[in-house]
């Protein structure tokens, strides 16, 4: 099992570049399964969870190849299949995006349902009631979903307005692209990831109002052709960046960003006391002092992102004061609180609250990721700790994190993957 080992108390210096986003590729990997024709994705991350979700769309028959590091062609015209292998769900909950466009393409979809995983239970109830909207006829077998529908109509999608469901929006919009007639989704989520989806549909010829809106009306056309698109750079990455630069002390500037999709970030970055310079593409952060107590309450975009909580724990556990982080999103979010702990973090988790009493100094120890933003989080507490800290479950940092290893150390942190190389985009070109 790989291992990160980190010595802390490196300032970073310098700066590092966002890769494109993996929240954003995903549904474009699977909107380019709806297009009988050629996608072109640049500026795609090279990270297990958008190799997992290639891996899957080969898999069902279309065709895949890298052009170059971070550019990737997809046709999907020999897409064949309408059954997707549990294998690969399994390995990530985004896979169920092609429950969505194999519906769209096939009129039939069998997906495993994706369970739950160690931030909360992630139940796909609204991405079923979608597809029933549009007519399909859903049934659950053995942890199965068998979609069939002769034709998808086009309907009206109330969507819980406290969630905003990213993963049903996209799979919802996805059908209703191809669907006889309007889909209207209410409370649609507004994540740039989302609306970057919107975009490429609508440059492959989907017929989408409101892009960017929580509501969404969408005419359905018969097919969609082939389009270009750049993956939006990942501002989950780019914020954990920041807060490396902003508690290491450093001068550090994170290229390729988009500040706009980073103002919650930023702003509560200013009130823990940090000077952020805006420079258009890129941020620029300099640490040096101890932050302030930060209370942070997540919520959906334009909200603070529930993937950058556990960053912000970091930032509040040796924060000068008692900060309040509340959970709205997912419930269990709190995986990385025992494991700061162990490294003298005070966190104290009541229900969906965690109050955090800032220490002065956390100390190197071993540790174990169990998700990804979990894992960013510990690495973010091992470049400020006193002594070696060694982060088991390297691996669910290399699902999401494009070369955090490398681009750490480029930057002057003492950081080291023990156990195992990158992953390669060439290992599932075909
Ligand atoms: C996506 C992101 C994830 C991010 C999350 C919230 C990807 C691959 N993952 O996850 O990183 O943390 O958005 O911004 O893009 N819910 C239901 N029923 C459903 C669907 C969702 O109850 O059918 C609930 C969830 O349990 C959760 C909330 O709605 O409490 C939001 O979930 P959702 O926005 O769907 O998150 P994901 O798409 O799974």
């Amino acid at each position: 099992m790989a291992k990160i080992v980190v010595h802390g108390g490196s300032p970073l210096q310098g700066e590092v570049k966002a890769s494109g986003s993996k929240n954003g590729t995903l549904p474009l990997l699977a909107a380019a399964m709806l297009i009988e024709g050629e996608t072109i994705l640049e500026n795609v991350p090279i990270i297990q969870d958008v190799l997992t979700m290639v891996e899957m769309i080969e898999a069902l028959g279309a065709k895949c190849k890298w052009l170059a590091p971070g550019t990737l062609r997809i046709d999907a015209t020999s897409l064949a299949k309408s059954v997707a292998p549990y294998e690969l769900v399994r390995r990530m909950r985004g896979s169920f995006y092609v429950a969505g466009a194999l519906l769209a393409r096939f009129g039939e979809a069998e997906v495993p349902l994706p369970g739950g995983c160690v931030i909360g239970s992630r139940p796909v109830d609204y991405h079923l009631m979608g597809f029933r909207a549009l007519g399909a006829d859903i049934h659950e077998d053995h942890g199965i979903m068998h979609a069939s529908a002769d034709r998808l109509r086009g309907a009206r999608v109330y969507l819980d307005p406290r969630y905003r469901s990213v993963g049903a929006t996209i799979n919802i919009m996805l059908a209703a692209c191809v669907a006889e007639g309007t889909t209207i989704i209410e409370n649609a989520s507004r994540e740039p990831e989302v609306v970057a989806c919107e975009e490429f549909l609508s440059s492959a010829g989907a017929k989408i109002q409101g892009i960017g809106a929580a509501t969404l009306v969408i005419d359905g056309i018969k097919r969609l052709h082939g389009a270009r698109c750049r993956a939006i750079p990942d501002r989950m990455e780019a914020g954990t960046y920041l807060i490396a630069g902003a508690l290491t002390g450093g001068d550090f500037t994170v290229t390729d960003v988009r500040p706009d999709h980073m103002h919650a970030v930023i702003e509560k970055l200013q009130e823990a006391g940090f000077v952020i310079h805006n420079h258009g593409t890129a941020l620029r952060v300099v640490g040096g002092r101890r932050p302030r107590a930060i209370d942070v309450t997540t919520a959906p975009y334009p909200g603070f992102p529930t993937d950058l909580q556990p960053n912000f724990g970091v930032v509040a556990s040796v924060a000068d004061g008692t900060s309040v982080i509340e959970e709205t999103i997912f419930e269990s979010r709190y995986n990385y609180a025992d494991e700061l702990a162990r490294m003298g973090a005070n966190i104290r988790v009541v229900g969906r609250a965690a109050i955090v009493r800032g220490v002065e100094t956390l100390f190197g120890a071993p540790v174990e990721a169990t998700d990804i933003r979990a894992g960013s989080a510990l690495v973010l507490a091992g470049l400020i700790a006193d002594g070696v800290t060694e982060i088991d479950g390297a691996d669910f940092l290399d699902r999401g994190y494009e070369d955090i290893v490398t681009k750490l150390a480029g930057a002057g942190a003492r950081i080291e993957l023990v156990g195992r190389a990158r992953p390669e985009a060439a290992q599932c070109s075909s």
